[in-house]
């Protein structure tokens, strides 16, 4: 990334959850590695997709840039600030910057309260006194997320589950963020209403500016969305690179198995192979030594298994594009375990 300056810069993050055990004194047994030692940007007004598996520590490395969670390790800087351990005062000023949009949009909202109280409240809460008052406001921000103003005065149970999500937006944009962080924002949501709230979000991006860390489960979802994919596995970042780089040229084993499970996006593209990875996840408890990939990893050797592979620009990777294998990918690599490049075996 060119940004000398980026609007967050994260170095080392890490997340050790402590596992407490033993009778009559509990003391630390043990902990969950869930983010273990991360580095990214995210320059102003743009989009990074955070992309892996289930368990691999998305939601906790969006819930530390955040600060609803405090880091174990490395440093979080927002706007030249170090806000790795800021408390409750510290962080004030920037509270409203950075905002979180959840996958869940029914269990974000209090279900007791209307729609105007849920998108005023955060107003309130940061003294914030927009001109013409905050229901205008609300009115406002009702009308760019694509719902009725009229519906103030409704509640959250009288919206179907996109609506809510947008609810969800409206109520993240209240405060003018400079940084949302959307955790798996439509994986709840049906298929054929997940592009219209992806739609929604893309609109709020370029229109207003506002740099987004979009988390999801597979790369489909981030496709049209993020300029920037970093790809996780195990509370690691494996690879990191602008869009196009990533998907015309993957370099982690990791990446390609799950870009092949994309549909492809044009038809007479050549169909890709299919990786199906074998097993599940390792637990984060006590992940496997060097390459956290290796074992489910069709290349593994015995360097994997002893030495860490450093997140580096791999020889033939563009600046910017970094990935963490001794091995890395080339176009012509054929990936052991594929099924078939046959499009109607592999259908
Ligand atoms: N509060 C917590 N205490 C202990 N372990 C946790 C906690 N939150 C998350 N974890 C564990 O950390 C790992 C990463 O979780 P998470 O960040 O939710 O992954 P993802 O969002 O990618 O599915 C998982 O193994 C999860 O069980
Ligand atoms: S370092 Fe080894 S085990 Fe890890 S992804 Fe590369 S080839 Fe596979
Ligand atoms: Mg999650």
């Amino acid at each position: 990334m060119s940004n000398t300056n980026p609007l967050l810069d994260v170095s080392g993050l890490t997340k050790h959850f402590p596992i407490k055990g033993g009778f009559p004194i509990r003391r630390t047994v043990g902990a969950v590695q869930a983010v273990d030692g991360l580095d990214f940007q995210v320059a102003e007004g743009e989009s990074l997709g955070l992309v892996g598996e289930s368990g691999c520590g998305k939601s906790t490395t969006g819930r530390l840039i955040t600060r609803l969670l405090e880091p174990t390790g490395g440093k979080i800087t927002y706007r030249g600030q170090d806000i790795t351990h800021a408390d409750r005062k510290g962080l004030a000023p920037i509270r409203s910057e950075i905002q979180m949009i959840f996958q869940d949009p029914y269990a974000s909202l209090n279900p007791r309260q209307t729609v105007g109280k849920i998108i005023s409240g955060p107003m309130e809460i940061n003294g914030i006194n927009p001109e013409g008052g905050r229901e205008k406001r609300v009115r406002e921000l009702l009308e760019i997320v694509g719902l009725n103003p009229e519906h103030y005065n409704r509640f959250p149970h009288e919206f179907s589950g996109g609506q809510r999500q947008r609810i969800g937006v409206a109520r993240a944009l209240a405060l003018e963020p400079k940084l949302i962080v959307a955790d798996e924002p439509v994986s709840a949501l049906d298929v054929s209403i997940q592009a219209q709230v992806v739609n929604l979000l893309q609109k709020v991006q370029r229109e207003l500016g506002i740099a987004f860390v979009f988390i999801a489960h597979d790369l489909a979802v981030v496709r049209h969305f993020s300029q920037r994919v970093a790809v996780m596995y195990l509370g690691k970042i494996v690879e990191i690179a602008d869009r196009d780089d990533l998907y015309d040229n993957p370099r982690h084993p990791y990446t390609r198995a799950l870009l092949s499970a994309v549909p492809e996006a044009t038809v007479d593209a050549e169909p890709r192979e299919r990786i199906r990875l074998v097993g599940d996840v390792p637990s984060p408890i006590n992940p496997p030594s060097g390459c956290r990939f290796r074992t489910r990893c069709w290349k593994a050797t015995e360097k994997c298994a002893t030495e860490a592979p450093p997140l580096v620009q791999a020889e033939g990777n563009k600046p910017g594009h970094l990935t963490a294998c001794h091995y890395p990918e080339t176009a012509d690599t054929v990936p052991a375990p594929r099924l078939s490049k046959d499009p109607e075996a592999a259908a």
